[in-house]
């Protein structure tokens, strides 16, 4: 697996407990709202990681059938604990072990800048869905305009002299809406559309959130390529509190929110 793809030991853990509530909850109530409006019977869930918009997905469409899929078996381990009422199962976005046509909704926070291949991966979006089946895809958007993770990489960049890109490279490195446009055109997607929305995140402290990005994400390798973990995570801390201040914090994140429509065949 591509380090920049995986959560194994204690990542999970460390993500859930430090950037879930701060960071990624917010943007499965957008995600949640939208998936009632539409609601679908048939549900996958792609990259769910340890369930945060799993929770979303379950309390928007109670009765659905909602399998819910990651690639990293220890995220799978997690999201199983929290959401047992989804079917759970390790599967990459690139090759789903699922039949044609086998949804009304596929949907994926976060997931599909992690895909090497992200025409590839909505493609394989648009074979397990029904015809008329819709596809929602949420991203990040430019890392200035995320507090949290702009603060992040400045901090990183005043404590080493080589900081690690993996948060401006993958997380946000797909975060132009025009590419996500064309790439669900290029997948085969109708009507697709991306609609950018910001999004407000609370967390306890600035030291959380540095805890979060730099033991619970693919951030963490980097970090310790490069010195001991622990020590680089306090001068991280250090560095995020100058910037956001002491106690709790407030953040606006951007968020592109992707969908289409797969067609009817002839259509
Ligand atoms: C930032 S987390 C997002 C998790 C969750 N959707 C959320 O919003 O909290 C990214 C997730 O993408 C998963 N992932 C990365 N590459 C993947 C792939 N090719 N197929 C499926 N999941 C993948 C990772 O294992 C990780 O759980």
């Amino acid at each position: 697996m591509e380090p920049d793809a995986s959560w194994t030991g204690s990542m999970p853990q460390v993500y859930d407990r430090h950037l879930g509530p701060a960071v990624f909850a917010p943007v499965a109530a957008d995600l949640g709202a939208r998936v009632a409006h539409l609601a679908p019977h048939r549900v996958l869930e792609l990259a769910a990681g340890t369930g945060v918009a799993t929770v979303a997905l379950r309390d928007a469409v109670p009765d659905a059938e909602l399998i819910a899929t990651d690639l990293n078996p220890a995220m799978v381990a997690v999201g199983e604990q929290r959401v047992p009422s989804a079917r759970w199962q390790v599967a990459d976005a690139l090759d789903l072990p699922f039949p044609d046509r086998s949804f009304d909704l596929v949907a994926c926070q976060f997931g599909v800048m992690f895909f090497p291949d992200k025409v590839a991966g909505l493609r394989e979006c648009a074979r397990v869905l029904e015809p008329g089946g819709r596809v929602l895809v949420v991203t990040w958007g430019d890392v200035a305009r995320h507090t949290f993770s702009s603060a992040l990489v400045t901090a990183v960049g005043r404590v080493l002299a080589d900081p690690p890109a993996f948060i401006a490279r993958v997380p946000h490195g797909y975060d132009d809406p025009r590419a996500l446009l064309a790439d669900l055109g290029t997948a085969g997607f109708d009507d697709a559309s991306v609609e950018t929305v910001t999004v407000t995140g609370h967390a306890s402290s600035a030291v959380d959130l540095a805890e979060g990005f730099c033991g619970g994400t693919p951030l963490r390798g980097e970090l310790t390529a490069r010195g001991d973990l622990e020590a680089l995570t306090r001068a991280v801390a250090a560095e995020m509190t100058a910037v956001l201040g002491e106690g709790p914090v407030t953040g606006t994140m951007e968020v592109h929110v992707g969908t289409g429509t797969r067609p009817h065949p002839g259509a």
